[in-house]
């Protein structure tokens, strides 16, 4: 199969290279990158080859390494309800996402090698996309037994995290860094601590006030990073930051990096899109953990992403039925989906706005994630596999829920006019997405 994208505006980090090029696909691998590829010579080829061969103009249009989202719920197993490998990875590839990390709490937890074989089998049958697995710290995620990270690093997982919660006891984390060091794994943190959250479900201010709900304040996060930091210095892990939403945890990852410690840290886009002002009523779509801060926060986590603080920018997609988010807003599960609106409102928030510039952005989605896991993508060079996503950056529209391919329509963005829409993803040579809106 021989594919040919003309005339796109490549935007390449790793290579540093950014202008209008015409892409060769053959099978999985990016055969050429050059300035001008006859297409009727590729047309020649193809047929003397016998192998079908398609056409892109991908002219006004960006031409990026697919995106690589380090922190999704994919569910399955255990709550297939909410979500499947098959439906949260087209999902991923609706959005640009040509390589994902699915977090262990699924039931049962991703805590051994058998349950990410499992998986991993799962994905091979039904993904559309790449799977790169996220085993748990403890058995369970019970906080009390370590799993057997080699085992897990052995079958084929990339980072440990408890995601979900913090591994409360220090000693016992700090011995699972020291073992996730030795095997070469990441550790990926959801910092909150347990103890200071209580009853928690919205920023603590003047909303969680208004709702007259339990507040979470910025210590539940900002307590657990400096000790995760703290931790990661004392074991030599690679400790990488999930969901970093307060003005103090980035400060704290700042001071970590001029350190020299190997931290890193993501954002998702509904913590730099709305600020708890934002929240008008106790809709459970704007429910999720950690939850949206205030305008002080966001202003500190765009900055932070401007002056590359903040590495990634991760979606926590995080699909739940619509049953489970119609009740209140003390009782709905935390979280919302964010596979198909991250690159809409990360362009249209970020890079129109002038935080990011579009390379920065392709940075952040693709090629700082590619670095972190170690892996050799996030990159358009001849030789290279092929996952890469086309995408208009001038079509402006209304976000539509009803046309997710997620299971979960928990969003807050329903309705929401954005700017920037993915329109072709290709993992290892193939056409896993295509939009209606593309002749
Ligand atoms: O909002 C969230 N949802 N935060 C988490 O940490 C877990 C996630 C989930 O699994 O639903
Ligand atoms: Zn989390
Ligand atoms: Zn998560």
């Amino acid at each position: 199969m021989l594919t040919l994208i003309k005339n796109g505006y490549v935007i390449d980090p790793a290579s540093d290279r950014e202008g209008c090029y015409d892409l060769l696909l053959e099978g999985e691998i990016i055969r050429a990158v050059k300035k001008e590829i006859d297409s009727d010579e590729i047309q020649q080829e193809a047929d003397k080859k016998g192998v079908r061969f398609t056409l892109i103009d991908a002219k006004d249009k960006y031409v990026m390494p697919g995106f690589i989202d380090l922190h999704v719920h994919l569910r399955e197993p255990g709550y297939e309800y909410k979500e499947t490998i098959a439906t949260g990875s087209k999902a991923a590839a609706a959005g640009g996402y040509t390589t994902i990390c699915p977090m262990p709490n699924t039931k049962p937890v991703i805590d051994s090698s058998d349950m990410v074989k499992l998986l991993l089998k799962k994905a091979q049958e039904e993904a559309v996309v790449h799977i790169l697995p996220v085993g748990s710290v403890t058995l369970g995620q019970d906080g009390k037994e370590l799993v057997n990270v080699k085992k897990l690093k052995e079958a084929g997982c990339v980072a440990l995290s408890e995601d979900g919660k913090s591994v409360m006891d220090t000693a016992l984390y700090a011995e699972a860094m020291r073992q996730a060091a030795n095997n070469h794994l990441l550790i990926f943190a959801h910092c909150e601590d347990k103890s200071l959250v209580g009853k928690g479900v919205i920023n603590q201010g003047k909303k969680s006030e208004e709702f007259q709900l339990p507040g979470i304040c910025n210590a539940v996060e900002d307590i657990i990073t400096a000790r995760d930091i703290l931790l990661a210095k004392e074991t030599g892990a690679t400790l990488h930051l999930c969901h970093c939403s307060t003005k103090d945890s980035v400060a704290m990852l700042a001071l970590a990096k001029k350190d020299g410690l190997k931290v890193t840290g993501e954002v998702c886009p509904h913590h730099f899109t709305l600020s708890d002002e934002d929240i008008l009523s106790a809709d459970t779509n704007y429910k999720m953990n950690p939850p949206i801060r205030s305008r002080d926060d966001v202003e500190a986590l765009k900055e932070a992403l401007r002056n590359n603080i903040l590495d990634v920018i991760s979606t926590d997609h995080a699909p739940h039925s619509e049953e489970e988010k119609s009740k209140s807003f003390a009782e709905a599960p935390f979280g919302i989906v964010g596979s198909e609106t991250a690159f809409a409102l990360t362009y249209t928030e970020l890079v129109k706005q002038g935080y990011l510039t579009i390379k920065q952005m392709v940075e952040k989605m693709s090629s700082n994630p590619a670095k972190i896991l170690g892996i050799d993508k996030g990159c358009i060079g001849e030789g290279y596999v092929a996952d890469l996503v086309i995408a208009d950056p001038n079509a402006e529209y209304t976000i539509d829920k009803k046309q997710f391919f997620s299971k979960g329509k928990n969003t807050p963005f329903h309705g929401r006019k954005v700017t920037g829409r993915i329109e072709y993803t290709f993992v290892a040579g193939r056409m896993v997405y295509r939009s209606e809106n593309v002749s």
